[in-house]
């Protein structure tokens, strides 16, 4: 199958957000909008990518680090272009940035229920933890 990846450039947020929403297994939340989008992939110039077909965004993946773990966010395929090896190509893409800047482990938060994103993560080598839970605070005013 033909298609192409690239960094992730703000110009691509709208059909992001569509592909995302189109999707289940992706939690959308004020974090999501433009302007915060925007500026993660300000923050992250070179681990998020899309991919495309003929100009038509097809996949993202969206990669952040804290300067001592990488976070993957918004790993998403359109449902038509599934199973093609899209999926672990753009993960690769990302992991080897942040292997470049020294960073040794990755994290991604999956929702509980998303069975099929559970497997496809263990499937390339992901490993399911039962030693950690999530905490979370809300800090905007
Ligand atoms: C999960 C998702 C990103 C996978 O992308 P993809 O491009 O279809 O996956 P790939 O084709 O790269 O698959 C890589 C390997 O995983 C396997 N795989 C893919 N989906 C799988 C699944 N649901 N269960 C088990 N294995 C799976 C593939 O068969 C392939 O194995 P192979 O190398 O032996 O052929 C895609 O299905 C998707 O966008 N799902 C909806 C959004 C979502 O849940 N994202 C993850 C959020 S945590």
């Amino acid at each position: 199958m033909d298609y192409s990846t690239r960094t992730m450039h703000t110009s691509d947020y709208e059909q992001a957000l569509h592909l995302w929403q189109s999707l289940p297994g992706i939690g959308l939340s004020s974090a999501d909008e433009k302007d915060n989008i925007c500026d993660f992939l300000k923050k992250n110039p070179n681990t998020c990518f899309t991919a495309l077909n003929n100009g038509n965004l097809i996949g993202t993946v969206l990669g952040g680090s804290d300067g001592r773990r990488g976070y993957i966010y918004h790993l998403a395929i359109h449902q038509s272009e599934q199973n093609k090896g899209i999926g672990k190509k753009l993960v690769d893409l990302c992991l080897n940035e942040f292997k470049k800047s020294g960073i040794q482990k990755c994290h991604i938060f999956v929702i509980n229920d998303n069975a099929e994103g559970i497997a496809f993560w263990e499937k390339i080598g992901w490993q399911l933890r039962d030693d950690i839970l999530v905490m979370s605070k809300e800090i905007k005013d």
